[in-house]
Order: C-alpha cells, then sequence, then structure tokens
C-alpha cells in the first residue's frame, strides 16, 4: 500500500517535471513523511478503517472453517422419538448427543431432524457435530419449566439478567464444543415462549429465562438456514465464543415478547450475522460484553464482528445495538447494509455510569430506514446494575465511531446522543446522513458527546460541529 502510494505521488508530482526544484522536493518529502507518520500511528480512523481494518471479508466465509462430511449420520427417530407435538422427547435427544459424543475427534456425527413436530426440554450439542432439520421439522420447546434446569450465572454478569442467582439452560446449549453446524432445509426451532413472558409480565419469573440457543466457550459454530421462533429470552446467544457465523436465518417473535432479542454476541471474537431476517419485541442484534464490574474483571471484549444485510423490525427497541452490557470492551465492528423499518431506533449504542469498558473502531455504514422513530440514539440506562459493587467512577471511553450513508424516512426525531457523563469521545463522525420526516423534529438532542459532522441533514448540535480538524470525517 505504501510503496504504491509513493508512486503514485511521484508519478503526480515528478511526471510532468525532469528536475523540480528543491523547495518542491522538501514540500513532497514532508507531505510523504507525514502521510507515513499517519500510516503507521494509525492516528487517522478513516484511513484505517478503509486501508487497514482487520480482515475485511466480502462473505462469512473467513470465519467458519469447513467441515467434511460427518462418519455418522442418524435420525432422532433411531432414538425413540416420536413426532406428534405431545410425546416427550428430552430422553431421546440426550440419548442421541450421548452416542454422538464418540464421534468427537473421529468423523464426527451428524443428527437428522425428519418433519414432524419433535417436543424437547433442553439438550447439549456436542463438538464435530451437525444438527440438521429437514423440510417440516419443528422442534417445540418443553413448557415444563424443570425441563430448562438451573446453571450457573455468566461470570461476566455475576448472577442471572434478570433475576440473582442461576439462569435457566437454553433450549440448545453448547459449552466448550467446536465444529459445530446447526443447519437444514429452513426447519423450525420454537421455544414456546408465552409462558415465560407472562412469568415476567406477571412478576413471578424466579430466574432468568433461558435462550433458544447458547453457546458458551465454543470455537467454529455456524448456524444457518432455519427459523427460530418464540424464544423466551433472547434468542441466540453466542458467548466467549469465536468464528461463528449466523446467516440466513429467519429469526420471529410477537413485537411485544419482553427481551426476545435476535442475536446478542456477547464476549465473542470472529463473528459474522449475515442474511437474516428478525422481528421481534428487542433489538435484532446486539453486541455485548459483560454488565458492570464483572465484565470488567472478567475483561473478555466482543471483537472483530460483522453485522450485514440483517432487515426487520422491532417497535420498542433498536435495529442494532451496541450495550448496554458493555464493559469487557468492544471493538472492531462492521455494520452495513441493514434495513430496518417501524422501529423505536435503527442503530443505537446504550452505556451506563458503571459499565467501564470501552466502544472503539465502528463503522456503520448503509443503512436504510423506514418509519423509525429515532434512527441514531445513544443512551444512558436507568440504574440498571447486577448489586451494589458496581464502581460509580467506571465510565465507558468511545472512540473511532463512524456512522455514515444513512437514510431515513418518516422519522420522527432528529437522533438522541446522551452520553455517560464524564465518558470521553475521540473520532466520533457522522457523515452523509439523510433523516426525513414529516414531524421530524429537526434539533439533535446531544449531552456528554463531541464529534464531527459532515453532508448530514437535519443540521447537528453544536457538539458534533467540524471545527476544522476533522477534514477526514
Ligand atoms: C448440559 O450442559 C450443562 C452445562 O454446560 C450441564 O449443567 C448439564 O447437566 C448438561 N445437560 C445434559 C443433559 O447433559
Ligand atoms: C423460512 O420460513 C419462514 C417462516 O415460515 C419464512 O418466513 C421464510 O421466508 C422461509 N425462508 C426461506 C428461505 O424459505
Ligand atoms: C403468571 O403466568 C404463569 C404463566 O402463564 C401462570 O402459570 C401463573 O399462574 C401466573 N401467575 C399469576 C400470579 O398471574
Ligand atoms: C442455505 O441454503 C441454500 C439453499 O439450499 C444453500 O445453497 C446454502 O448453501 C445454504 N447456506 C448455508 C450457509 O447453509
Ligand atoms: C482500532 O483500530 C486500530 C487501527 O486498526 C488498531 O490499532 C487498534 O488496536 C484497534 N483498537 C482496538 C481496541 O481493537
Ligand atoms: C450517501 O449515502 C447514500 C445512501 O445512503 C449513497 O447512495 C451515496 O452514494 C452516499 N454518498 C457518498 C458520497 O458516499
Ligand atoms: C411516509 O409518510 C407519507 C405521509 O404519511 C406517506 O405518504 C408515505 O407513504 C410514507 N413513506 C414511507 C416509506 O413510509
Ligand atoms: C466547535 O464549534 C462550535 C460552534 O462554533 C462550538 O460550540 C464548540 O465549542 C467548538 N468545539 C471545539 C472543540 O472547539
Amino acid at each position: 500500500m505504501e510503496s504504491e502510494k509513493t508512486t503514485t505521488l511521484n508519478l503526480i508530482f515528478f511526471g510532468p517535471y525532469i528536475r523540480p526544484s528543491y523547495p518542491i522536493l522538501l514540500l513532497i518529502f514532508t507531505f510523504l513523511a507525514i502521510l507515513f507518520l499517519q500510516f503507521s500511528t494509525r492516528s487517522l480512523f478513516p484511513l484505517s478503517i478503509l486501508l487497514d481494518q482487520p480482515p475485511q471479508p466480502t462473505t462469512c466465509s473467513a470465519f467458519f472453517h469447513h467441515v467434511p462430511p460427518r462418519k455418522i449420520i442418524k435420525s432422532i427417530v433411531d432414538f425413540g422419538a416420536v413426532g406428534d407435538g405431545k410425546t416427550s422427547n428430552t430422553q431421546s435427544f440426550r440419548n442421541a448427543i450421548r452416542y454422538m459424543q464418540r464421534f468427537q475427534n473421529k468423523g464426527g456425527s451428524q443428527l437428522n431432524i425428519p418433519a414432524g413436530t419433535w417436543l424437547t426440554g433442553s439438550f447439549n450439542l456436542t463438538s464435530d457435530f451437525t444438527l440438521f432439520l429437514h423440510h417440516g421439522a419443528v422442534i417445540l420447546g418443553s413448557q415444563d419449566p424443570k425441563e430448562w434446569p438451573i446453571i450457573e450465572p455468566l461470570p461476566s454478569y455475576g448472577r442471572g439478567r434478570e433475576r440473582l442467582g442461576g439462569r435457566h439452560i437454553s433450549l440448545i446449549h453448547a459449552n466448550g464444543v467446536r465444529n459445530v453446524v446447526i443447519t437444514g432445509e429452513n426447519g423450525t426451532v420454537d421455544g414456546q415462549g408465552k409462558m415465560w413472558w407472562e412469568l415476567w409480565w406477571n412478576r413471578t419469573l424466579e430466574h432468568t429465562r433461558g435462550h433458544l440457543l447458547e453457546l458458551m466457550n465454543s470455537e467454529n459454530v455456524l448456524v444457518s438456514n432455519l427459523t427460530f421462533r418464540n424464544s423466551p429470552f433472547w434468542t441466540i446467544h453466542p458467548v466467549y465464543c469465536s468464528n461463528v457465523v449466523i446467516k440466513g436465518m429467519t429469526i420471529l417473535a410477537p413485537l411485544n415478547a419482553p427481551n426476545t432479542d435476535g442475536i446478542d454476541p456477547d464476549s465473542s471474537t470472529n463473528v459474522c450475522i449475515e442474511d437474516n431476517y428478525i422481528e421481534s419485541g428487542d433489538d435484532l442484534v446486539a453486541i455485548k460484553s459483560g454488565w458492570d464490574q464483572y465484565g470488567i474483571t472478567m475483561a473478555k471484549p466482543s471483537t472483530n464482528i460483522i453485522v450485514r444485510r440483517v432487515s426487520g423490525t422491532t417497535p420498542t427497541c433498536s435495529g442494532v445495538g451496541i450495550g448496554s452490557e458493555m464493559s469487557g470492551g468492544v471493538s472492531n465492528i462492521i455494520i452495513e447494509d441493514l434495513h430496518v423499518w417501524n422501529s423505536a431506533a435503527g442503530v443505537r449504542i446504550k452505556s451506563d455510569n458503571g459499565r467501564g469498558g470501552y466502544v472503539t473502531n465502528v463503522s456503520i455504514s448503509n443503512i436504510r430506514m423506514e418509519r423509525v422513530k429515532i434512527p441514531i440514539r445513544f443512551s444512558r440506562g436507568s440504574n440498571d446494575h447486577p448489586d451494589d459493587g458496581w464502581d460509580s467512577k467506571a465510565v465507558p471511553r468511545f472512540k473511532n465511531i463512524l456512522i455514515s450513508n444513512v437514510v431515513s424516512v418518516n422519522s420522527t426525531k432528529a437522533p438522541v446522543l446522551e452520553g455517560v457523563e464524564g465518558s470521553s469521545f475521540e473520532g466520533l463522525c457522522f457523515k452523509n446522513i439523510t433523516l426525513l420526516g414529516g414531524a421530524l423534529s429537526a434539533k439533535w438532542r446531544c449531552e456528554h458527546v463531541a464529534g464531527f459532522a459532515n453532508g448530514v441533514f437535519p443540521v447537528p448540535c453544536p457538539e458534533l460541529l467540524n471545527n476544522g480538524t476533522s477534514s477526514w470525517c
């Protein structure tokens, strides 16, 4: 890159001239020296994001290493399961997994779920394993809370997210596995979450609700081409994972179902979320990394995450969110080609006092929105802490956040940017943004933020005015 630039510059500057004068040479030398300095120190974020960003693959393929066909393929029927939607198949699923564990590192295994409705409690996955749901296959989550046993809270949360102590295990659970594929011909996993939402609404929930799919401490996992519905809580939760691809999924929950986030990568590395349709009662995608002092202590960031070609709606929440649990840090995030409609927010960065951590190197671009109330929003939580041990001096840091190429029609509010008092902003840039709306109250609301804006309508708040030092924005 360097030498190429130099050559081009040489051509431009020296090409037509035979013998440039010394002052001109000196000038050119100084210019090149500055350019070199900027490249080598990577001090200019947009340069680094354009020329220098860590792997910016055009597909998810770099994040999932292909697995060979499995040595053994079985159907859930081979383990005595009955697909009538009434018979409990918990034991069949658990027996199938126990059987298939022996093929880890020995050629791998595949469990097929044929057409039919297969009622089951929670079961675990194993390594070198494929779960394949044929067309018409439905895995139905048990309505008996005891079939979703209580497991330890996550160390980066210190407790269940909703209730103190342990939390219900997810319907499909994986801990410490590798080379796993969950796919099929658009078969369905249905968590029958209604009962759990009611427990939440009527305040009789004893332990934090379970996810539809949770991947913990796992590596090289592909989740694709399926429909996930009615999760009790966040739908897909990769936590402490690396190399996870979630692609071609349809994720559905009633638009009022509480906390039914679509996909929440949490303290994970190399996660690619693309070509998904999501409609639910909470954020379509939310990038997280632990909660207050527990997340700060564990210090496991979410990094190298791509969210691309995600579309959908969530009337009370956001298209893509970062936080509010971000205490382990969030960095190197690319969010692009989103289409969000009828939602409360398009992109939202949530944090709070006590969170600590950082949000760094985030590029959000090519966002299309219709009827989104607040297209761009930064917000503070509302006194949402795990316990009294949180540190009021732990404020988040924000650095190198670029939001560009955004069009929003029929929005109702200009961006609302509420930072956290005492938090720092460095390199916050809004560029090429058009927000339209009949009733759009055109005034941005900004508190505790600082940055730059270029080509933005409506005119941003003074905190974002370009004062000449931001030719890059
Ligand atoms: C599944 O894994 C969890 C923890 O990872 C464990 O507590 C539970 O006993 C396992 N369930 C089965 C059926 O093996
Ligand atoms: C998969 O099924 C869902 C739910 O029925 C449907 O909305 C979606 O379009 C299907 N996806 C594909 C690729 O057929
Ligand atoms: C709360 O909802 C659950 C699940 O629907 C139900 O079983 C329970 O009776 C309800 N409790 C109250 C107090 O309404
Ligand atoms: C999804 O399904 C399509 C159509 O069957 C197939 O071509 C594609 O390879 C699948 N993708 C993944 C990632 O499983
Ligand atoms: C942000 O990006 C720059 C330039 O690529 C890199 O040097 C820096 O380590 C990144 N920051 C984090 C926290 O990953
Ligand atoms: C501005 O953004 C729009 C889409 O939001 C895009 O079509 C256009 O090319 C962008 N303009 C520039 C100069 O990047
Ligand atoms: C925006 O609102 C106007 C006026 O209500 C309506 O005519 C138009 O169809 C809306 N467009 C979109 C994309 O929502
Ligand atoms: C930038 O200019 C605006 C408007 O003139 C002013 O309110 C703001 O304090 C300036 N910011 C800096 C960092 O100089």
